[in-house]
């Protein structure tokens, strides 16, 4: 099978689906990878080294895509991309169905078989393809960074000749994948990190990283579906404000990384939270593309609101390209170990990970979650 890949065209994305080393493992497969020039050159991989891992490099789009079998890419295709694809052509990349109903039509009506990155069930043994853990890993990581680069002191305890500096104090809202990175990463840079979440079980999570999580005080259960966190009710959201706003007044960094599958991020800090806090602290919001944590974020700004400054940037994994192409590569490349061959594809349609991933095929929208709407 021809697996062709595309340079992202859209605006600020660095990354690139497949990187040398996993080339190289689909040329061992038996694979034949075929890449358009200059696809990984932001994510610091050139032409040359996907040559020397085994590809062919194509300078045109057309030329790529009318002997592809497989289309490989991190953001869901253009209309021109769709339209330069032959019938049959598998599709992977990240699609987010659900929002968006044209795409899904356009891909059902080429007959693409549509395999989305962001459906990937959160089971164990699919852990090797989940494409959302990867990036927001690396995403966690970057947001303390990009914190502590625009606040105007430093993390850790520093004892000086003129005087002691006490360490700087961070606060998480949401303990998953990103927000235990950046537990992580604040610690290592010396912070004292205190975090919030809505699943009781994080509490171990937390701590077992040095951090302090703090406690809800409530009878509600929250319910926890496929991993995902489902929505708490108000009351609870009132519980939980109560509980952190002491924590937001004594921080000096917020990172917010709190989402519900399928909905609006929650909104966790208000501006009425906003004007708690010290000034000068900053607040980075990693749901800002969900809607935001924080009701003050306004995507792709940094801006200044009661003289608290909020990051609400975008696509951090994309800061990274170079780990993010990588590890994404390589939960394509166990994503296609799993349902295809170098022969072909298996299409076990009653099969938990094709279930999940495939959104369109043989010219119909497939996937149970839009079926069930339609
Ligand atoms: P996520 O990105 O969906 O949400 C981030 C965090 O926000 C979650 O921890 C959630 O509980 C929290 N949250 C929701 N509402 C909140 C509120 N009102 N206040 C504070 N926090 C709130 O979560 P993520 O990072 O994807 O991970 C969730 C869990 O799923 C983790 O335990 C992770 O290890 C697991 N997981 C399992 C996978 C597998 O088995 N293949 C793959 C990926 C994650």
């Amino acid at each position: 099978m021809k697996i062709a890949v595309l340079k992202e065209s859209k605006t600020g994305e660095n990354r690139v689906a497949l990187s040398p080393s996993v080339v190289q493992q689909f040329t061992k497969a038996g694979y034949v990878c075929t890449i358009e020039t200059g696809a990984g050159y932001k994510s610091n991989f050139a032409d040359e080294a996907y040559t020397n891992a085994g590809a062919v490099i194509a300078s045109t789009k057309s030329e790529l895509l009318s002997s592809a079998d497989i289309v490989a890419k991190v953001n869901a295709p253009t209309d021109e991309e769709i339209g330069l694809m032959k019938s049959g052509t598998a599709l992977v990349s990240y699609l987010y169905a659900a929002f968006n109903p044209d795409l899904v039509k356009k891909l059902a009506e080429k007959n693409i078989s549509a395999i989305s990155m962001d459906a990937i069930p959160r089971i164990s043994r699919a852990q090797n393809m989940d494409a959302k853990s990867s990036q927001d890993n690396l995403a966690g990581y970057k947001s303390v960074l990009m914190g502590a680069n625009a606040m105007g002191k430093i993390f850790p305890l520093l004892m000086t000749s003129a005087g002691t500096i006490t360490p700087s104090r961070v606060l998480i809202f949401g303990a998953g994948v990103a927000g235990l990175q950046a537990v992580a990463t604040a610690k290592r840079l010396g912070a004292i990190v205190e975090v919030t979440d809505v699943r009781p079980e994080t509490k171990e999570q937390v701590e077992s990283l040095g951090g302090k999580y703090i406690e809800v005080k409530t009878e509600e259960a929250v319910k926890v579906e496929g991993g995902y966190a489902k929505e708490v009710s108000a009351e609870y959201l009132a519980k939980q404000k109560e509980a952190v706003n002491k924590s937001l007044a004594q921080a000096d960094l917020v990172i917010t990384t709190a989402l519900v599958m399928g909905k609006k991020a929650p909104v966790l800090i208000t501006e009425e939270q906003v004007k708690l806090m010290k000034l000068g602290s900053v607040i980075v919001d990693m749901a800002v593309e969900q809607g935001g944590n924080c009701e003050l974020s306004e995507l792709d700004k940094t801006v200044v609101k009661h003289g608290v400054i909020i990051l609400g940037q975008s696509n951090l994994p994309s800061t990274l390209p170079q780990n993010a192409s990588e590890l994404y590569a390589k939960n394509i490349f166990n994503l296609l170990s799993h349902l295809s061959t170098k022969d072909g594809f298996k299409w076990e349609m009653e099969e938990e990970i094709t279930k999940g991933t495939l959104i369109t095929h043989q010219g119909k929208a497939v996937h149970l979650s839009l079926v069930q709407t339609a």
